[in-house]
């Protein structure tokens, strides 16, 4: 079946394109991509390169290049570089005539494949085949099958091996590249500028088919190569296998030895036992990911497209944060915001809860960053930061943007006036602990992060006396167009939230292991009366409350009075298609039009709201919304389904869902930033939208409950969640809808169908 922009798919599980768009190499690169959680490597062509936006990105390799501020991933060698010259004319999409095209990314086993028949300009016809895999056995490795077949008699050279020249964005990264040669095997050894992580990319082939006439190796620039070369008669093939392995000191004691060493043995297991192997964990993956969608077959493709880069971006192997585009290009520096607890978590949370608990372990071992943040600041406890790599330290830095008109610095204070992103970080934390009831990891790590967390809004908020009641000032919330403002919706009304979760934990383990609470409290630096302070907060925070007669909600003191403009109308405003629309004269300042909408982001995550509530609200803020961020649709599609729009509902899955895959990201550049890649928190957002909104899932204090609203078109949807430690399948129908407990769970739970509470059983089923 056809989709958009020269797409199609056949089995519903891949994406294939017929044709070639040289305008499109930045989109399709990241949509092609395959990837394992600790390297990203971008959907390219083989003999590309950095101009063509090839790139392998590497997770916890941050670095700054020499006179840059950005603390940034490595864009490493590229491994797999291989040209093929027939009669000394390079096999290229860009020249001679291509037939045959077809490029797929098959995303039930994560594998990039290529096939092309091709015609030199000289007239020389070739039919080429490749497949490749970021193993998801061996997270170092970068398998590739690579064949040919000449359809004329001709003199071949083939040149593959280690590609050093990278599209890095910020400047070279390494100050030094030492190439190795040792048993047939090829290799580069380089240490990065700042933090001298030692980075090793080996690469080794096993050639079949017709034997080569040559064999030799060339080494030119930052390039290391194999060259063979072979006169071949028509309908002979050559093909080779190839396995990269890529190390780096931040991972393994030993990087050099290591990858030497892993190419070895994965030469020795062959490219079909490696591929078995990574498909096996696929499979895995997919048993309890696939979201089954019936009656719509491109809402089906769509579907598992970003459920497939939600999870390649995913650093499965570690506590690494998930970075904003993923390991798709270095924008966004590779490292967490918010998006993580908001948008990736709640995926892994009811799906995988052992990655779920990796990404909570990770906001756990950045706390010493968060504190010294904190305290930079004038504040104590913990403040997280807006950007958060390795360390949990700040990378975000003070000037983000550019003024296009007048070349001057825009300070954005994302850093520092964001503090929502602490109380965002105790949300996932309580998240994690809802769906999977792992108390062990609340008493051990949890409890810190709260406690800390809680302590820092202590310093951060202030006690109006006239008013009697806590208020916080000079906030910036996730609508980033209004700077400096006071009393956020969003900000206060999950401060309270932190604030009540913190006084439930330190209750619960003064009860239940009041030794753990005192050492905790000694960690911390707190005392009895914190407890107090923490509930003093929750209880008289300032929470803008909807108004009596419109039910709206102000998203910060003062929005009301501000200009009521369109979006739309807005934007004529315009100088420059490039403006950026924030502060401090952006032409969003001084209006109600929003960047992403706060309230509506506040009533997606947080229960509690009446519907007539949540109706009001989202008909204020969705016109005035001009979805400036990737995140805002996909939080769109999830209220409008609460607030029973379902037809807004659906054009915003479709909006969220097709960001990357169709290219309808309007924001490739902004204030003078380039912002392309794969944007991972709208791919997490997609299964926010089919779970929780069409799905109309939610956890209840005994057990789950669903009120599922299928859109117009689908026949049925079905997924797989473990919650509370029990593993349900839920089907949904036009008409009814079906959970099943798994006859392995060890117990129970309480599953409310459409308002109604029934109590479930292991191995059976309840249906409404
Ligand atoms: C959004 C933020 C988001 C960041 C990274 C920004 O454009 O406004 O909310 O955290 O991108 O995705």
């Amino acid at each position: 079946m056809d989709l958009k922009n020269n797409l199609r798919t056949s089995t519903e599980w891949e994406i294939i394109e017929n044709t070639f768009d040289p305008d499109q190499l930045i989109t399709t690169g990241s949509n092609f991509m395959i990837g394992n959680g600790y390297m990203g490597y971008r959907g390219t062509f083989e003999e590309w390169k950095a101009k063509e936006y090839v790139a392998c990105i590497v997770t916890d390799t941050w670095d700054k290049a020499p006179g840059s501020r950005w603390s940034e991933l490595c864009n490493v060698p590229n491994g797999l570089f291989t040209q093929l010259f027939v009669d000394g004319e390079m096999v290229s999409a860009f020249a001679g005539e291509t037939t045959d095209y077809y490029r797929a990314l098959d995303l039930r086993h994560g594998i990039n494949q290529r096939s092309i028949s091709w015609r030199s300009p000289g007239g020389k016809s070739i039919q080429l085949d490749v497949e490749k895999f970021a193993s998801k056995a061996n997270h170092h490795l970068l398998v590739m099958r690579y064949g040919f077949t000449a359809l004329q008699n001709g003199e071949y050279r083939l040149i593959t091996g280690i590609d050093g020249e990278m599209w890095s964005i910020n400047g070279e990264h390494f100050r030094s590249y030492t190439s190795f040669e040792e048993d047939g095997m090829l290799g580069l050894s380089l240490h990065t500028s700042e933090n001298s992580t030692h980075i090793v990319i080996t690469e080794g082939i096993t050639l079949s088919g017709k034997a080569p006439d040559t064999v030799g190796v060339l080494k030119e620039n930052k390039r290391c190569l194999h060259e063979l070369t072979f006169s071949l008669k028509e309908g002979e093939k050559v093909s080779f296998q190839k396995v990269v392995s890529i190390t780096h000191s931040n991972e393994v004691d030993h990087p050099l030895a290591l990858s030497k060493q892993e190419v070895i043995s994965g030469l020795a297991q062959g490219y079909e036992r490696l591929k078995e192997e990574h498909q096996k964990k696929w499979k895995d993956f997919w048993e309890r990911s696939d979201i089954r969608i019936k009656g719509n077959v491109e809402a089906q493709v769509l579907a598992r497209f970003n459920i497939y880069q939600a999870y390649i971006a995913t650093p499965v192997h570690d506590n690494l944060p998930i970075g904003a585009r993923g390991l798709s290009c270095q924008v966004y520096q590779g490292a967490a915001f918010w998006d993580q607890e908001t948008f990736n978590l709640p995926m892994y949370c009811y799906t995988h809860p052992d990655i779920a608990k990796n990404l909570v372990t990770y906001r756990h071992e950045t706390l010493a960053g968060a504190k010294r943040k904190a305290k930079r600041l004038g504040y104590y406890g913990a403040f997280y930061a807006w950007t958060s790599g390795k360390t949990g330290d700040e990378l975000f830095p003070d000037y983000f943007f550019t003024d296009v008109l007048t070349g001057r610095k825009i300070r954005n204070h994302f850093n520092c006036w964001q503090i929502h992103i602490s109380p965002d970080v105790v949300y996932g934390i309580w998240l994690y602990y809802e769906a999977s009831l792992d108390w062990d990891f609340m008493r051990d790590h949890g409890a810190e992060v709260l406690f800390e967390v809680a302590q820092f809004l202590v310093s951060r908020v202030h006690f109006k006396k006239d008013k009697n009641r806590f208020e916080l000032i000079r906030l910036l919330g996730p609508d980033e167009y209004h700077e400096n403002v006071d009393n956020n919706a969003y900000t206060n009304y999950l401060t309270q939230f932190a604030m009540e979760k913190a006084c439930w934990v330190f209750d619960t383990l003064k009860e239940q292991d009041p030794e753990k609470l005192v050492r905790i409290m000694h960690t911390v630096g707190i005392q009895d009366e914190a407890r107090d302070h923490w509930n003093e907060i929750a209880q008289d925070i300032y929470l803008p409350k909807p108004d009596e007669h419109t039910k709206v909600m102000e998203q910060f003191d003062g929005y009301f009075q501000l200009e009521d403009i369109a979006p739309g109308e807005l934007r004529k405003r315009l100088i420059d298609p490039g403006e950026y629309w924030g502060w401090p004269n952006g032409i969003a300042v001084n209006t109600q039009v929003l960047k992403q909408a706060d309230v509506v982001q506040l009533l997606a995550l947080l229960d509690g709201f009446s519907n007539e509530v949540l109706t009001a609200n989202y008909e204020y803020y969705e016109p005035r919304t001009e979805h400036g961020s990737s995140l805002s649709p996909s939080v769109h599609a999830l209220v409008a389904c609460k607030a029973q729009h379902y037809e807004e509902a659906y054009r915003y899955f479709m909006e969220s869902s097709t960001i990357d895959l169709y290219n309808a990201s309007k924001k490739v550049m902004s204030g003078g930033s380039f912002l392309g890649g794969i944007h991972t928190a709208a791919a997490g957002g997609v299964w926010r939208i089919l779970v929780e909104g069409f799905g109309g899932f939610k956890v209840t204090r005994e057990g789950v409950a669903f009120s599922p609203a299928l859109p117009k078109t689908w026949e049925g949807l079905s997924f797989t969640l473990m919650v509370k430690q029990c593993l349900l399948e839920i089907s949904i129908t036009k008409n009814n809808i079906t959970v099943s407990s798994d006859p392995s769970n060890e117990k129970g739970i309480t599953v409310t169908l459409k308002g109604k509470p029934a109590f479930l059983e292991p191995g059976k089923r309840v249906t409404a």
